[in-house]
């Protein structure tokens, strides 16, 4: 364990802006030491049975399953994922009979638990978006602070790296990107002037695409301390990696795998993500509200719900004093009941 720890995507971004405009070739890379975000508060808030089987859906370097490892008794399972090669690498330096981890995107959760043996679990944990060692690595090309090649893939060993679709997407196809990932008020000007100036050479480098796309928008009044390339940053880093696609479908397969009273919590940091984790709480909370008012129904005939006991936590301000990138955080929890998860409403429709 470095003790360095994780800031995720909207935290980062936030970051990043207040030092704007540095894209340096010759980065010094400290990675940031720090706590992971809610570090004490997310295990507890998944724990329900001290010997029972848990997730950390989101690995990074670790902080959150170690704090759930002392928190379980003698007779518990771990099981982490994470889609990146070199937090799954981190990993094996835990020496705990009671751990795993897994290298897949958390959206094949269910599948991956079932190859061992795993139907049912206690607790499932996620801490979405991006870590600080692969933000801080200028070679995984997530960040503009420092020049690196434009890949922003989580898992460098499968997909599409950042360079390659925005060598081939079309305009249109950019510009949703930019609107819908980063509400980039300008996305079709950005969409248009990238398209043209790609035919005479394409983007390789993420101080390029930086440093172009504010020589076409400007600096906002609006936005003023930000790099005007940070929405447009977040946003192909979002579509690069599928990222709410993701949450949606990892959404649905912890429903479907927690057993009932256990508890599954979603730490988020921008308000794409926790739009999607608050609609899909709600939804499964208050079945209810999706039926029609008009039809007249007895209480018992009701849908029961999926999930009780929904809470939102913030971290405290002690803890965003310490850290400024926990300010961006929430953290949703809720438990599941006993009603089945078959044909429960998909978190799909949550977005
Ligand atoms: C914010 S960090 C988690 C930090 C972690 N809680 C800790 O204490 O160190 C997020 C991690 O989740 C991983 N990740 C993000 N999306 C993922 C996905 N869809 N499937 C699996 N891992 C994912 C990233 O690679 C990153 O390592």
């Amino acid at each position: 364990m470095t003790g360095t720890m994780q800031f995720s995507a909207g935290a980062h971004d936030k970051d990043v802006d207040k030092r704007a405009g540095a894209c340096s070739s010759a980065p010094a890379v400290r990675p940031l030491a720090h706590r992971p975000v809610l570090a004490d508060e997310a295990p507890r808030e998944v724990l329900s049975r001290p010997d029972g089987i848990y997730v950390d859906a989101t690995f990074g370097r670790g902080g959150h399953s170690r704090r759930l490892l002392k928190l379980l008794g003698a007779g518990a399972r771990l099981f982490a994922f994470d889609r990146d090669e070199e937090a799954v690498a981190a990993a094996r330096a835990i020496d705990d009979a009671r751990f795993s981890i897994i290298h897949a995107p958390f959206s094949e959760m269910a599948a991956r638990l079932a190859e061992r043996g795993v139907a049912r679990v206690d607790g499932i944990l996620m801490d979405i978006g991006v870590s600080s060692p692969q933000i801080d690595d200028p070679q995984r090309g997530f960040s503009f602070r420092f020049d690196g090649p434009l890949d922003m893939r989580m898992d460098t060993s499968t997909g599409m790296t950042a360079a390659e679709w925005i060598a081939r997407a079309d305009a249109a196809e950019i510009e949703r990107v930019l609107r819908d990932y980063g509400e980039e008020r300008c996305a079709g000007r950005i969409a248009r002037a990238i398209c043209a100036a790609r035919a005479d050479k394409p983007f390789a480098r993420t101080g390029e695409l930086a440093d172009f796309i504010a020589r076409t928008i400007g600096r906002s009044h609006k936005d003023a301390g930000q790099h005007p390339a940070t929405r447009s940053f977040q946003a192909i880093r979002i579509h690069i990696n599928g990222e709410l696609d993701e949450l949606a479908r990892a959404l649905d397969e912890a429903g479907m795998l927690l057993a009932p009273g256990g508890r599954l919590a979603v730490i988020s940091f921008h308000s794409l993500e926790d739009r999607m984790v608050k609609r899909f709480f709600d939804a499964g909370a208050h079945p209810e509200r999706a039926v029609d008012a008009r039809i007249a129904l007895r209480q018992s005939d009701l849908p029961e719900p999926l999930w009780r006991d929904v809470r939102r936590v913030k971290p405290s301000r002690a803890e965003c004093e310490e850290n400024p990138r926990a300010r961006s955080a929430v953290m949703r929890s809720a438990c599941r009941t006993e009603r089945s998860w078959d044909g429960a409403a998909s978190a799909g429709g949550a977005r």
